[in-house]
């Protein structure tokens, strides 16, 4: 029969973790949530007096303050996490591999493997282990064959797969009413009473018929597929755009007009300066990896379109605006507007304005950023991680972090909108414009200014997806 869950840990106190199991511990009183991490200052931002946590996220904050010290605990003692569970999710990161065998392309398991090793080394009873992290296809294999060949002889465990869907930004609006859940398990009496254990907790809060349960593979592999398809939505519109740029046609429209197809359906065609974030280039490369090592070439090409797409559109924007610029931007100043990989969040893993900012350094520009939530020390990281040949001299000297949009744009010769954040729809036009350079130009990459507007204002203005 199912057991029934009272004590949860989450090994990963990370942007996956830490919101999920705290909306767990939120929504289940009756269940005690420990979310453990090695990294200490991680941990101690989870449990600061004043709140002050390590990832923003609209609602967090809210959800936190309710639950902590009452069901949620934050701690670096993995072990005890370990030991006094039920039901542990391993929410860890799997970046992409940087050297060995698949580097660029196949997920790195390292830190699944060492979460999965430590399981196995100090459990002293039965567990459910819930793969929560994205990873390849067949990973749960792995895991079982490593926790049956170190634990206990009286120690089982069960493995799931708990693919998570939230986007950051929206995490909280996301996990409080999902679209769906997905369970994968083995489809023997105990696997499918683990998934039944499982799929209690989720009903404490979401319907019954939005809790999927599937064969372990089809779940590990619907969430590189989910990704995969949704990014590729976002390949489709951006390739479209650069033939609206060419022709004359709007992409805004365009993708409009498609979108009221219901069998496409309108979300996830917003046209851009090319998709960010920690996943969708990680899981696609992940799938393409995976497709090669099942001999699939054809498959695994026509999954990495999708990323090269997305290389040649943060390119052909950066390009465009030197185009503009009437072919030089040495020594031109240029306000980035927005550096996290979208509105809403704090993040900057692949952010396209990582991008746009080192093809304009490297064209000996003068750069100002803004963004409202992205910490400096971050940029800074992220500029030297992209410029690994550049001097930090160099681009502390043509790089600077404004503490406003109106700061950034002064005496700036260009604007650039890389993320979508709401403040960028009401800044004072005409304010930014006086104090520009002229001619002054705006290049929108997120189509969110009014273009008839600033163009009466005097601005140039270039629009993704638009022609001029
Ligand atoms: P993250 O880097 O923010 O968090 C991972 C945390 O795990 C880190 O704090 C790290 O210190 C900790 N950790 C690593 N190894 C550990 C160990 N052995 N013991 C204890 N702690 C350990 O990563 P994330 O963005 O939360 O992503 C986690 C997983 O979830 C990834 O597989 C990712 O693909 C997937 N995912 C992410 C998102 C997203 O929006 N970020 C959404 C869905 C799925
Ligand atoms: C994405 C998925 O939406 C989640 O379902 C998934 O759980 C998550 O990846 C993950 O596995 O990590 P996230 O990356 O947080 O979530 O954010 P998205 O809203 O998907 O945006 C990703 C990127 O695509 C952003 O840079 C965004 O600006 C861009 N985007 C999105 C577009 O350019 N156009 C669109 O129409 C939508």
């Amino acid at each position: 029969a199912p057991v029934q869950v009272k004590k949860i840990c989450c090994i990963g106190a990370g942007y996956v973790g830490g919101p999920t199991c705290a909306v767990i511990a939120l929504k289940c009183p009756d269940i005690t949530v420990t979310i453990v991490d090695l990294n200490q200052a991680r941990i101690n931002a989870w449990n600061s007096a004043d709140f002050d946590l390590p990832i923003y996220e609209p609602g967090l904050e809210d959800v936190v303050r309710q639950a902590r010290g009452r069901n949620l605990f934050f701690s670096t003692d993995v072990d005890k996490g370990i030991k006094e569970a039920d039901l542990i999710f391993v929410s860890v990161n799997t970046p992409t591999k940087k050297a060995g065998v698949g580097a660029g392309f196949a997920a790195d398991l390292n830190y699944v493997e060492l979460a999965t090793r430590r399981i196995a080394a100090i459990a002293e009873s039965s567990k459910i282990v819930v793969e929560k992290s994205t990873v390849p296809c067949r990973t749960a294999e792995s895991m079982r064959t490593i926790l049956e060949a170190n634990s206990k002889p009286n120690c089982k465990f069960q493995i799931l797969s708990n693919p998570e869907f939230l986007a950051e930004g929206t995490a909280i609006q996301d996990l409080l009413s999902p679209d769906r859940v997905l369970i994968g398990s083995l489809q023997t009496p105990e696997g499918k009473d683990a998934c039944a254990s499982l799929a209690d907790v989720y009903a404490h809060w979401v319907p019954k018929d939005r809790i999927l349960t599937v064969g372990l593979w089809s779940s590990e592999l619907s969430k590189l597929a989910a990704n995969a398809m949704l990014a590729q939505r976002i390949s489709s519109i951006n390739a479209l755009s650069a033939i609206c740029e060419a022709t004359g046609a709007n992409i805004d429209e365009v993708a409009h007009a498609v979108g009221r197809d219901s069998r496409v359906g309108s979300k996830f065609l917003r046209a851009s300066v090319g998709f960010g974030g920690s996943c969708f280039q990680k899981d696609i490369l992940n799938l393409v990896y995976l497709s090669e090592s099942l001999h699939l070439p054809e498959v695994a090409a026509y999954w990495r379109q999708v990323v090269e797409m997305n290389e040649y559109q943060k390119r052909r924007f950066s390009k465009r605006v030197v185009d503009t610029l009437f072919n030089t931007i040495t020594g031109k100043r240029i306000a980035v507007l927005g550096f996290a990989f979208k509105a809403d969040t704090g993040d900057t893993r692949e952010s396209a304005a990582i991008s746009l900012v080192r093809d304009f350094v490297a064209e000996r520009a003068l750069v100002n950023i803004y963004d409202p939530k992205v910490p400096h020390e971050q940029i800074w990281l992220d500029l030297a991680e992209a410029m690994p040949t550049t001097p930090s001299a160099t681009i502390q000297k043509q790089v600077t972090l404004s503490p406003s949009a109106l700061e950034a744009c002064k005496n700036a010769e260009a604007v650039v909108i890389a993320t979508e954040w709401k403040e960028f729809k009401t800044i004072d036009w005409e304010t930014v414009y006086a104090g520009m350079n002229k001619p002054a130009f705006v290049f929108d990459g997120r189509m969110i200014v009014d273009v008839e507007k600033l163009r009466n204002i005097g601005f140039k203005v270039t629009v993704i997806g638009r022609g001029e």
